[in-house]
């Protein structure tokens, strides 16, 4: 079994709205309202890459696309990424998020000139603190109420790590 990424494209739209309607997907924020609305974010893609502040991916694995994972770089912090990730609830525990991550890496030491990588996920999310841990990351601290899910906030944990 082979985890690998390739840059996200318009047509991947159905697939990650599909996905991201799950409701298990309970510490995740960014779900898109409709098929048009994650077009929309697909297609600002290629101006996300050309100005270096978003690089997303989609993960293929046995040759299909159990979506996403992406690193952001925060402006006027050039030298960190934040990495995100999610895969269909289908594919849930055959390691394929922590493959996607370290493929991710992967690119990003080739072709970023990234320092350090956080990974920030909420206290609860057990399944993304793994990945993290797994992947090598070190808890720093947590977060006070950082993310809003259904007009709940969460603490998030902040994982980092120094690649370079
Ligand atoms: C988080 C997510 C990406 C994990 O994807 P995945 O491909 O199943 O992850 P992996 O298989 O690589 O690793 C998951 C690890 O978490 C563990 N895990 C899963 N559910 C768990 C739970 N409820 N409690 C403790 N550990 C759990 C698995 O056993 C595995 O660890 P192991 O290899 O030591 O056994 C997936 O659950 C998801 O998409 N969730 C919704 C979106 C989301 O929360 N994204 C992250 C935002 S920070």
């Amino acid at each position: 079994m082979k985890t690998e990424i390739r840059p996200q494209r318009v047509s991947d739209a159905n697939r990650f709205y599909e996905i991201l309607s799950s409701p298990n997907f309970i510490y995740f924020s960014a779900k898109p309202k409709s098929i048009e609305d994650e077009k929309n974010f697909l297609k600002l893609n290629p101006q996300k890459r050309r100005e270096k502040s978003e690089f997303n991916f989609s993960i293929i694995y046995n040759n299909i696309n159990v979506v996403a994972v992406g690193v952001r770089i925060i402006q006027g912090r050039a030298y960190t990424g934040e990495i995100g990730y999610f895969i269909d609830e289908q594919y849930w525990g055959k390691g394929i998020a922590t493959d996607a991550v370290l493929r991710l890496e992967e690119f990003i030491k080739s072709k970023l000139k990234l320092h350090r990588l956080e990974i920030f996920m909420a206290k609860g999310n057990k399944a993304s603190r793994r990945i993290a841990i797994k992947c090598g990351y070190q808890r720093e601290g947590l977060l006070k109420e950082m993310l809003l899910v259904e007009k709940v906030w969460h603490d998030c944990y902040l994982y980092g790590k120094i690649i370079s």
